[in-house]
């Protein structure tokens, strides 16, 4: 017997999203029914709704879910009806990866995350009047007043967590503070560059005031998101449309160059100014996501004096351990994530996704 829902459908590409009474299968053993509370909305969505990726379409998106627990699967123990959880990506659990702690670099994660829209085995989650939709996003597809969520995308919170403020830890939140921790990991005095001032940006920008990093110097082009990156920690600040980056760091240290580098813009230009800006030993993480097929040129000399460059997914992070350390950060005051978040009802998705297209919403979050 399958549960009667409502959820944000993306029929095609570029049509946005509009509410559909949907159907969800019945949990499989390793599946967890989920009522939302709220849920984040990141520019991967985004750029699935548009048709940048080849998720199948009619879909639900949505990957940043938080909510409390309905029914469990035979071989769930990790949660039981009424728990509040938080939703964030999925593995397999088995292969080498994520035997080793690193998750997000799942031999399954494309296809289990971002591509396939089905279970492993391909079934469909959610159907509508017999037809199969896309779901299974994140092992979530969290755009939904309920959702059939993978046991490994959901991680416990307390009963007391304020949903509502916790949803953006499944994906933008630990992507930037990931990027900081686990691959950074600052020495005391490093110098850190982070590209964006958005959602990963600032939180990369948090994450480093709770890191030995002295200098932290945010890039962007819309002055407000620089100023408020100033409140959140960062140190300097650089505006790309009236001051030359070399230049900029060239001055802030004293020609030495950062230690670290955190790019969120996607921007290809920026990327490869924030690799020349790297002093020797430093690396530079890629995290924003241009276009299939961009490609950078890097100076292969400059690249001799120990520099790395290394790509990341949701910040290497591994959910169970690494999400309730969020939760922790943000309810102690030490985290404000808050400073990031807009509140939306959930039928109101569509005025979310247009005000975070135009830059004037940076983390919206869908409250159902
Ligand atoms: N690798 C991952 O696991 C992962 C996870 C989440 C998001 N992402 C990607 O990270 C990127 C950032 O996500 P977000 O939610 O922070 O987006 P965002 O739009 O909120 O932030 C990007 C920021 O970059 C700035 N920017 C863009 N081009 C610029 C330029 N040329 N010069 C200066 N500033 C510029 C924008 O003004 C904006 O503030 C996206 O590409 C997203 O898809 C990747
Ligand atoms: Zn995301
Ligand atoms: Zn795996």
């Amino acid at each position: 017997m399958s549960t009667l829902t409502t959820a944000a459908v993306v029929e095609s590409a570029g049509t946005g999203f509009a509410l559909s009474d949907v159907e969800l299968d019945d949990p499989r053993p390793d599946e967890v029914l989920v009522r939302l509370v709220a849920a984040g909305l990141c520019h991967t969505d985004l750029g699935v709704a548009v048709g940048a990726l080849p998720f199948p379409l009619p879909g639900v998106l949505g990957h940043e879910g938080a909510g409390v627990v309905e029914a469990v699967g035979s071989a769930v123990s990790s949660v039981a009806p009424g728990d509040q959880v938080l939703l964030s990506f999925t593995s397999c659990g088995n292969c080498a990866n994520c035997r080793d702690g690193h998750p997000a670099y799942c031999a399954t994660w494309l296809s289990a995350n971002l591509l396939g829209g089905r279970r492993a085995d391909g079934t469909a989650t959610i159907t509508r009047n017999v037809q199969e939709l896309g779901g299974h996003f994140f092992g979530q597809s969290s755009f939904a007043r309920r959702a059939l969520a993978d046991a490994r995308s959901v991680v416990k919170v307390g009963a007391d967590a304020p949903l509502d403020l916790l949803a953006p830890l499944g994906c933008g939140v630990q992507t930037g503070a990931g990027a900081v921790w686990n691959i950074l990991k600052p020495r005391p005095g490093a110098t850190l560059l982070v590209a964006g001032a958005g959602a990963v940006g600032l939180s990369a920008v948090m994450a480093a005031r709770l890191s030995p990093a002295t200098t932290v110097i945010a890039v962007d082009r819309v002055p407000a998101r620089l100023k408020l990156a100033e409140e959140l920690g960062a140190t300097h600040t650089v505006d790309t449309t009236e001051t030359d980056l070399a230049e900029a760091v060239a001055n802030l240290t004293g020609g030495r160059g950062v230690d670290g580098v955190v790019e969120t813009t996607g921007a290809i230009p920026l990327l490869r100014a924030g690799i020349d800006a790297l002093a020797a030993r430093g690396t530079a993480v890629i995290v924003g996501a241009p276009a299939f097929g961009a490609e950078v040129a890097v100076d292969v000399n400059h690249m001799l004096a120990g520099r790395t460059v290394t790509g990341l997914t949701l910040g290497d992070s591994e959910t169970q351990t690494l999400i309730p350390v969020l939760v922790d950060l943000v309810t102690s005051g030490r985290l404000p994530i808050d400073r990031l978040i807009r509140h939306y009802l959930f039928e109101d998705i569509q005025q979310a996704v247009e005000d975070v297209v135009s830059g004037e919403a940076i983390k919206p979050v869908l409250t159902f």
